[in-house]
């Protein structure tokens, strides 16, 4: 059974983020609304989520010691990780200890943190289909793993990065060396190993919304949001849509996948499950044990949003994945380098029919930071494409 306290009182049930982006923020707020006290953690002030929690830290997540220091200070009874640059290993150790319970579980942050732990467990303990893969550390081993199998085109990723940092594809001899270079400058901790994949000519990607929720006997159960269509351009996102239509064998692999891999991560939460999908085919990406930035479309589409779905599902507390109408997002990039920037359009981006936009408050903005997003319902996904990016191109971010 779930109890639930009076924040700022002896009774409080707090909840520590670590990680306080745009998907964070919207984490806090669900929390905040069923009276939690959250704890705000980034590495940088006023971020996003440290805007709207009752509490603010910066630390260096990726920094045991500090990590180990706060969560030993704040006593949170939850500890929810929103990005994967932070100290796992010492996670792990709380939560061994018993200091602390780690969402979904320390053992998901940790294999998840790089891309080698997941694909690993997807691939070779689980038997789930994933593109062909090598991991490499020096440019003779990423031609070596090309030429022993891999195959052009491939996909060259560092093994520390998100957002399509570092990725890049080669199509033949010619651009191996700079995808090797590339992926040298944009992985997050330079330790130099990458991951090369084989390209999946798929039909379409998309992200299965996967929450592991208790029901009334205590048992935990999965429960699947309709699926997310997106397109990523240079490996981010930059317009997602739900539903996406499926043919029933395709959602059943979907659904089996997702639920093999959520499952052996195991604990309480939502998960983003990226999937490639040709024809009949299905073959697993990657996952998030978090809220998922495609997902950003569920505060359009769904009932309860991934964000209501992760702070129910943490909690304890049931959930509806139902869909609520189809809809769509489209991301409002910076385009200026500068701090403490202005977004003129906004009303008229408004006035797009079923259209709503979220401005993140993030305190400096780049060319290509995302700073928002706009969100729409229409009676079919092609109207709220369309009206979604319509409203997005209205926002006009500015030097203030
Ligand atoms: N093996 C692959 N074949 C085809 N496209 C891929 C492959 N790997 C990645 N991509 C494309 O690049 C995007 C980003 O890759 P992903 O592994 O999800 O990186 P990130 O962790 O940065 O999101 C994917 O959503 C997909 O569009
Ligand atoms: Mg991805």
């Amino acid at each position: 059974m779930t109890t639930l306290g009076t924040p700022l009182s002896p009774s409080a049930t707090r909840v520590m983020l670590l990680g306080s982006g745009e998907l964070g923020k919207e984490v806090l707020i669900a929390l905040q609304r069923l009276g939690v006290e959250t704890i705000a953690v980034d590495r940088y002030e006023n971020a996003p989520g440290q805007q709207v929690a009752h509490h603010a830290r910066t630390i260096t997540m990726s920094d045991p010691e500090q990590l180990k220091a706060l969560i030993e200070a704040e006593k949170p009874r939850l500890v929810v990780p929103e990005i994967e640059a932070i100290a796992t290993p010492m996670l792990q150790q709380l939560e061994e200890a018993g200091v602390v319970r780690v969402i979904p579980t320390a053992r998901a942050a940790r294999l998840t943190m790089d891309r080698e732990g997941i694909r690993r467990l997807a691939a070779e303990t689980l038997g789930v289909p994933t593109s062909p893969y090598k991991f490499c550390d020096s440019l003779a081993e990423l031609q070596a793993a090309i030429d022993g199998g891999i195959g052009y085109p491939c996909i060259v990723k560092p093994v520390m990065s998100s957002s399509g940092k570092g990725q890049s594809k080669i199509d033949g001899p010619a651009d191996v060396q700079k995808a090797w270079d590339y992926a040298m400058a944009g992985g997050r901790v330079s330790h130099g190993r990458v991951i090369v994949e084989g390209f999946i000519d798929f039909d379409y990607e998309i992200t299965l919304l996967t929450v592991r929720a208790l029901d009334a006997n205590g048992a935990v159960q999965t429960h699947f949001c309709d699926p997310i269509g997106h397109v990523q351009v240079s490996g981010d996102y930059v317009e997602s849509w739900q539903p996406h239509p499926m043919s029933p064998v395709a959602l059943q692999k979907a659904h089996d996948i997702a639920r093999a891999v959520t499952s052996d991560l195991g604990g309480q939460g939502l998960f983003g499950v990226e999937l490639f999908v040709k024809g009949e085919q299905v073959w697993f990406s990657e996952v998030s044990p978090r809220p998922h930035d495609t997902g950003m479309v569920t505060m359009a589409t769904q009932w309860q949003n991934e964000f209501e779905l992760h702070a129910r599902a943490i909690l304890g507390l049931p959930v509806d994945t139902s869909l609520k109408s189809p809809g769509a997002s489209a991301v409002v990039y910076g385009g200026v380098d500068a701090k403490g920037i202005a977004f003129d359009g906004v009303a008229h981006a408004l006035a797009v029919p079923g259209v709503d936009v979220r401005l993140f408050g993030k305190p400096e903005s780049f060319v290509k930071r995302r700073m928002g997003v706009a969100l729409a319902h229409a009676a079919d996904v092609d109207t709220a494409r369309r009206n979604a990016k319509e409203a997005a191109s209205r926002v006009k971010p500015r030097q203030a």
